[in-house]
């Protein structure tokens, strides 16, 4: 992908190969339980893939955000007030955002993205929306501190990171992030964070394994991005898409099985899968008023006040940047 800023965050060997995807498909496939970041699941076709699943019917999270979004608007005004910065965490192609904006009134937007063609279409979309809102798009990897642009430092913050992207990670890498973005955001900043809500598993299952099948070729697009990068000779149309609810972890597991014996190669070396073993592809964590708390006070957050949905399936927490103090 190219980027306008001459800033390359991909690293390509000579061949173009992006030298973070092999290794970890490689050291993935390698592994008693194969598993692949779920990172790797937005590439262009993926993130088309993932728009398309936002629609489909079972897919309530996007939906119940976006209500709470639209009718608590006025609530957030009281809360966060005018004239902060908000910093989103990747932006992505949000129709989310605007409803906030349009809700609180702040003094600049900071989009911030991996991918630099998303981010300027993004930052394009939002000036045409609000002309009078200066935005600053920074193309970052926010899982490191990200150094903002000198117009917003004396600025207070607001980082919005929706989506429940946060309960793609496991607990110590959530809390990481939380941690690196109360550095990112710094002192007396606020964060609002959207979290999916645990609920019962027919209703989980089916949001991540929908009648139309839009998330399974979400998932098998992986195991054929993997051929078309890396030369891989994965049989994908004897793959098959699985959706399960973990009790015990709290999260919605998304694997691929194989329906019958095979031997692949994936740039270069070989792998051997029997019937009804699986590559692990995604979690999606689910979190209840107490784990959600828990989760952002371990990463320097105190949450202040939480929505939900009419249905009660999604909750969006506005938090504060914890203030280090002794403890008992
Ligand atoms: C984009 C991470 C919020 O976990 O619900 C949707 C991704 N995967 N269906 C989620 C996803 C399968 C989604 N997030």
């Amino acid at each position: 992908m190219s980027s306008n800023s001459g800033l390359e965050l991909v690293d390509r060997d000579e061949d173009g190969v992006d030298r973070a995807f092999r290794a970890d498909v490689l050291m993935g496939l390698s592994e008693a339980q194969k598993a692949i970041p779920a990172r790797w699941l937005y590439d262009d076709a993926g993130s088309q893939l993932f728009e398309d699943i936002t629609q489909i019917p079972e897919y309530y999270p996007t939906r119940a955000e976006t209500e709470i979004l639209t009718a608590r608007g006025a609530e957030f005004a009281q809360s966060i007030g005018p004239d902060r910065a908000v910093v989103e965490f990747g932006s992505g192609s949000s129709v989310k955002t605007p409803l906030l904006l349009r809700a609180i009134e702040p003094a600049a937007y900071v989009p911030l993205d991996i991918s630099g063609d998303f981010l300027r279409a993004a930052a394009a979309d939002l000036s045409a929306k609000f002309p009078g809102l200066p935005v600053h798009p920074v193309e970052a990897d926010f899982m490191r501190k990200v150094a903002l642009p000198n117009d917003v430092a004396d600025m207070p913050k607001l980082g919005f990171f929706p989506g429940s992207t946060i309960g793609n990670m496991v607990a110590r890498t959530a809390v990481d992030l939380l941690r690196t973005m109360r550095d990112t955001l710094g002192e007396g900043s606020q964060l609002l964070i959207g979290m999916d809500l645990i609920k019962g598993t027919d209703v989980l299952e089916a949001a991540y394994d929908d009648a139309a099948g839009v998330t399974g070729e979400f998932n098998l697009n992986l195991a054929r991005r993997i051929n078309r990068e890396l030369d891989g000779t994965i049989p994908v149309d004897d793959l098959r898409h699985v959706a399960r609810w973990d009790d015990d972890f709290a999260r919605i597991e998304m694997h691929l099985e194989v329906q019958r014996d095979m031997e692949f190669s994936v740039a270069g070396r070989d792998f051997v899968m029997t019937k009804g073993e699986t590559i692990h592809t995604e979690n999606s964590h689910k979190f209840d008023k107490r784990s959600s708390a828990t989760l952002l006070l371990a990463g320097g957050w105190t949450p202040m006040q939480r929505w939900t949905d009419e249905k009660g399936r999604f909750s969006l927490i506005l938090a504060e940047a914890s203030i280090p103090r002794s403890a008992p």
